[in-house]
């Protein structure tokens, strides 16, 4: 028995959201994400928010948002930032299992060079600051992501392949 949730955690682009609609479908759980949560309760997408608001606001809702979601039986898809603020990564350890995607960094600048217009911290980097910011973010959040009970080191991983990894 997989003790749950299950939480998907990593960097922008590592592939969460995609993979947590998957393993939760495997696993007949439901599957959430953390940013649709927050978007949805607020009434207005990630980007407006943090426009509007700071990013500070944003990392309070975040917290909330995944309080509520501690004892829930589901995937939970977090965002990139959720195990870096404040004790989330204590709460979400003594929570459920957690999954660290640790995609290598030149495969997430090539997917969000592409994809990163919904992204607020990113949307207007240049290619050479992106290099920058994504290099000095994967150092400041390695530690906590690397708290994770599973870290996975591909690119892609099946939810069969990660089941068998969790079991
Ligand atoms: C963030 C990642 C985003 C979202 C917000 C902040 C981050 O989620 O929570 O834009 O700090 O890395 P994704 O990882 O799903 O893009």
């Amino acid at each position: 028995m997989i003790k749950t949730p299950i939480f998907l955690i990593g960097f922008m682009a590592s592939g969460k959201s995609s993979l947590a609609k998957k393993l939760a479908n495997r696993l007949e759980l439901s599957c959430l994400d953390l940013d649709d949560m927050i978007a949805e309760k607020e009434g207005r997408g990630i980007t407006e928010i943090f426009k509007k608001e700071g990013e500070q606001y944003f990392r309070e809702a975040e917290r909330r948002a995944l309080k509520e979601v501690a004892s829930k039986r589901a995937v939970i898809a977090l965002g990139g930032g959720t195990p870096c603020f404040y004790d989330n990564m204590d709460l979400i350890k003594k929570s459920g299992t957690s999954v660290y995607l640790n995609v290598p960094l030149k495969v997430l600048l090539g997917r969000l060079k592409q994809n990163r217009s919904k992204r607020p911290l990113i949307a207007n980097l240049s290619e050479a600051e992106l290099l920058d910011f994504v290099k000095h973010q994967l150092e400041e959040r390695s530690p906590y992501y690397l708290q994770a009970d599973l870290v996975v080191e591909k690119p892609k991983i099946s939810p069969n392949e990660l089941i068998a990894l969790l079991t």
